[in-house]
């Protein structure tokens, strides 16, 4: 096994950067917007962060374990906000748009999801160091370079979650 380079783990660090700004961006967009515009950045939300939650999932948090069979606790803490997440746009997707329902619920999710893509980019990332194969860390880079393409191709008003799966799919499809 060939240990992973600080170069091939600062490529993914930085596709991971760039996406979790363009999520904050989006998260912003939505808190500060109302009428047509918010339900529109809020289905860019909604898909963006499907497929980058999927790449994730199929992609970034299995390395450890499916490397050296490790189980590295910080990483279930990740998966675990993810699903809390989840639920999360659930509820938010139940609520009228327009409404203060909505505003009020979706200031801490919003805070819970920055935190989440903090925590992925200061804890997750440099927990691989040492650990993992670089080919692992590589591909997964690979992978979630697709990921605004994909979002961009299929954005659509469905549920989070049909679209969170659909594009799980799509990344395992993709082995
Ligand atoms: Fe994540
Ligand atoms: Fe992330």
């Amino acid at each position: 096994m060939a240990a992973v380079t600080a170069v091939a783990l600062q490529d993914l660090k930085s596709e991971l950067s760039s996406q979790h700004q363009q999520i904050r961006a989006m998260l912003r967009s939505v808190a500060t917007s109302s009428g047509a515009p918010r339900a529109e950045a809020f289905d860019q939300l909604r898909t963006f962060l499907a497929v980058h939650e999927a790449a994730e999932q199929e992609h970034l948090h299995p390395i450890p374990r499916a490397d050296g069979g490790q189980d590295v606790p910080l990483i279930d803490e990740r998966v675990s906000e993810e699903d809390d997440a989840a639920a999360g746009m659930t509820r938010l997707e139940a609520l009228d748009i327009g409404s203060d329902a909505f505003s009020t619920a979706f200031a801490p999710w919003a805070d819970a999801v920055t935190a989440h893509t903090e925590a992925e980019e200061h804890q997750e990332i440099p927990a691989l160091q040492g650990l993992v194969d670089e080919d692992a860390v590589t591909a997964a880079t690979a992978q979630l370079r697709r990921v605004p393409h994909l979002a961009d191709s299929t954005r659509t008003a469905e549920p989070f979650a049909d679209q969170l799966k659909r594009a799980r799919r799509e990344f395992r499809e993709d082995d």
